[in-house]
């Protein structure tokens, strides 16, 4: 494959919450992407910027797969993903993606090596590798070698985060979608944080979609796209 060929494609998706119904004040409809049309090509690093409420968790969420936009399509690896359901977007997503969460989103009551298995327990036996042995190697490239049985409350914000990558590249996906990676860490964890997630985009070929408010991070992406009130109004390259 190229590397200019596109993986996801956003055609004029909208995403609105609420019902809608001008009448209603306990739920007035919120636009929250207004016609947002963008491409990812394999490979690229991009970072989505934005202000506080622009849209840019719900873009990322709908690349992900985990919610469906009001209208428009959106289309990975050729497939357009709003027309999968249940059992087959699940596997979609499983093949395909990798999520971090500025929050980590840990179980808490799981050690770091469960909280890395967890994505591929239900699919161990057709994973077509050994788990935990995967799990433990990616903890142990990311430094977390002698944390394996800690708890998320014995961990530091930069291990959790990094427990997370670790989460995040169990099933080897293609894309990385990170929601503001490094937003509750501390400038050198987040810089370690970042140099992670570029070595994989550029050393293993990662296409990395990464939300940030911090303009040092956004410098470092191929590309940066600014959403405003739902909008994309033009791309800085
Ligand atoms: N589940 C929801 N129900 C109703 N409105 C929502 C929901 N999720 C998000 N919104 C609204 O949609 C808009 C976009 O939210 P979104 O979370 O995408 O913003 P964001 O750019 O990620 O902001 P931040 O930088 O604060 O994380 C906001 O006005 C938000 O209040
Ligand atoms: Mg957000």
């Amino acid at each position: 494959m190229q590397e200019s060929s596109p993986l996801v494609q956003v055609e004029q998706v909208c995403k609105v919450y609420g019902d809608g119904a001008a009448r209603s004040r306990s739920r007035p409809a919120v636009f929250a992407l207004d016609n947002v049309s963008l491409t990812i090509a394999k490979g690229e690093f991009v970072a989505i910027c934005g202000p506080s409420g622009s849209g840019k968790s719900t873009l990322l969420n709908l690349i992900g797969t985990l919610d469906k936009p009001t209208d428009g399509r959106i289309i990975i690896n050729d497939v357009d993903v709003s027309t999968l359901k249940g059992n087959a977007l699940a596997d979609f997503r499983r093949h395909t993606i990798g999520f971090i969460f500025q929050l980590f989103n840990l179980v808490p009551s799981l050690t770091a090596l469960e909280n890395v298995m967890l994505p591929l327990i239900p699919y161990r036996r057709k994973a077509g590798f050994d788990v935990p042995e995967r799990a433990r190697e990616l903890l142990a490239g990311l430094g977390l070698e002698n944390r394996l049985h800690h708890l998320p409350s014995q961990l530091s914000g930069g291990e959790q985060q990094r427990v997370a990558i670790a989460r995040a590249l169990i099933n080897h996906p293609q894309l990385i979608l990170a929601d503001e990676p490094t937003g509750n860490l501390d400038s050198q964890n987040g810089s370690e944080i970042l140099a992670l997630l570029q070595r994989l985009n550029q050393e293993q070929g990662v296409t990395l979609a990464l939300i940030t408010h911090d303009p040092g991070i956004a410098a470092q992406a191929n590309r940066v796209v600014q959403l405003q009130d739902g909008k994309l109004p033009g791309e800085e390259v």
